[in-house]
């Protein structure tokens, strides 16, 4: 996928410069040829001849070489490049992308750079979160520059917190997945849920049930490598997804349909794959419950989040939802589909070994809002997965 492209990496003054040796590595190792850029200050934080040892080129900083009198063109460089990535991004650095501070070769390489522009944030989690670096970051985002989310962990601070520079082997991921995209669905929104929910009962104790979240990640996958803006609404699971879908954590239903509510209304495609729970405790106890013979936990209704979505549905949007059956399986998921106002609905049933909860494969069966079906055969959920984007686009508005 990166064979033959012709990356820019720039470097800025950074503690994450020395992982910018690695990312170079990797890139090269896939194909593709490097030409760094370095701010004065990384220079600081890595030399410039380990990296031009790693490209076999001379690394870019100043506009002139002072000995030589020779003139860098940072024209001639954006124009060259497929894509530029800044990793690490300092707030520093993030700050003059976003505001035209072209005072270095790399900010006036970025303003002059035509190929698409990825920024891998790296800093303090308090730099991070500070209200300045976050509209900086949106306004980067709405230039249409991509950013790599920082991981969290611990940082050179010793603090502990979100803002380490993600993983060279992440970034190259998230490159390898752009450069591979079909267009099938790009500039559409999609919003999946994905995993359970937890009923919290008291302090240790909650309802839930044994969604793995396997099929809904693979949905949300599938969608992101078709160009799609991927959010993933994703309840409590043991599962990571690539860094190009924006991953929202929940527990309770509550909080997913809060978080989904939000989200819809900017999607273009819903898939409801969560397996929700339809109920949830009426009192939580906030102290643990302790052992006294026969009790009786008292359970009232959850929203149910495909529904309130299918109420305010507009036109121009598709909504799907799952149906989990074990008996009667396409009568019920018919009338899941009409109830929630879906457009589709996947069912899939407890009755098929190999389908459903926690298993790597699935088998599914396709009802539209016409009463046409399409049955499939047992598959593996990432199969599954393009099956239902396969579907979604005979659909798409
Ligand atoms: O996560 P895995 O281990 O990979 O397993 C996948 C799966 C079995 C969970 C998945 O394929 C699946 O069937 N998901 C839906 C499970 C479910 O809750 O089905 P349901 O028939 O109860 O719900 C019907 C639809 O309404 C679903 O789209 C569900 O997300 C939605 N719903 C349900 C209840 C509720 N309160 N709000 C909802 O939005």
């Amino acid at each position: 996928m990166l064979k033959g492209k012709h990356i820019i990496l720039g470097i800025t003054g950074s503690i994450a410069a020395y992982k910018a040796a690695y990312l170079t590595r990797l890139l090269i190792k896939k194909g593709a040829e490097v030409q760094i850029v370095i701010t004065p200050a990384g220079k600081e934080f890595i030399t410039p001849v380990t990296l031009s040892a790693l490209t076999g080129k001379p690394v870019v900083s100043e506009f002139f070489t002072a000995n030589s009198g020779e003139w860098h063109s940072h024209v001639d460089l954006g124009l060259w490049a497929d894509a530029m990535i800044v990793a690490p991004a300092t707030a520093s650095t993030i700050a003059k992308m976003a505001n035209g501070v072209a005072d270095n070769m790399l900010i006036t390489t970025y303003l002059s750079a035509k190929a698409p522009v990825f920024v891998a944030p790296a800093m303090d989690l308090d730099m991070y979160k500070h209200p300045s670096t976050q509209a900086n970051l949106k306004k980067l985002q709405s230039y249409g520059n991509y950013i790599i989310e920082p991981a969290s962990g611990f940082l050179a601070s010793g603090l502990e917190g979100k803002g380490r520079m993600e993983e060279p082997e992440k970034i190259v991921e998230y490159l390898e997945q752009f450069f591979s995209k079909g267009a099938l669905f790009a500039g559409k929104r999609v919003m999946v849920t994905a995993g359970p929910t937890y009923e919290k009962i008291d302090p240790v104790r909650f309802i839930g049930n044994y969604s793995s979240g396997k099929m809904g990640y693979a949905i949300a996958e599938a969608f992101a490598s078709q160009g799609a803006e991927v959010t993933l609404i994703s309840g409590p699971v043991n599962l990571s997804c690539s860094s190009a879908i924006e991953r929202i954590d929940v527990k309770s239903a509550k909080e997913m349909c809060a978080v989904a509510m939000s989200k819809f209304e900017t999607s273009d495609i819903a898939i409801m794959c969560a397996a929700v729970a339809d109920y949830a405790p009426k009192e939580y106890s906030t102290s643990k419950i302790k052992r006294h013979g026969e009790m009786t936990v008292e359970l009232v209704p959850n929203p149910d989040i495909a529904a309130t979505l299918g109420a305010v549905k507009k036109e121009n949007q598709i909504l799907a939802g799952f149906a989990l059956e074990s008996d009667d399986e396409e009568s019920n998921a018919t009338l899941k589909l009409q109830k929630k106002n879906l457009d589709f609905i996947v069912l899939n049933s407890l009755a098929d070994k190999g389908a459903c909860f926690g298993y790597d494969t699935n088998k599914i069966t396709i009802i539209s809002k016409n009463g046409e079906k399409e049955s499939y055969p047992l598959k593996n959920k990432k199969e599954v997965a393009q099956d239902i984007v396969a579907y979604t686009l005979k659909l798409k508005k």
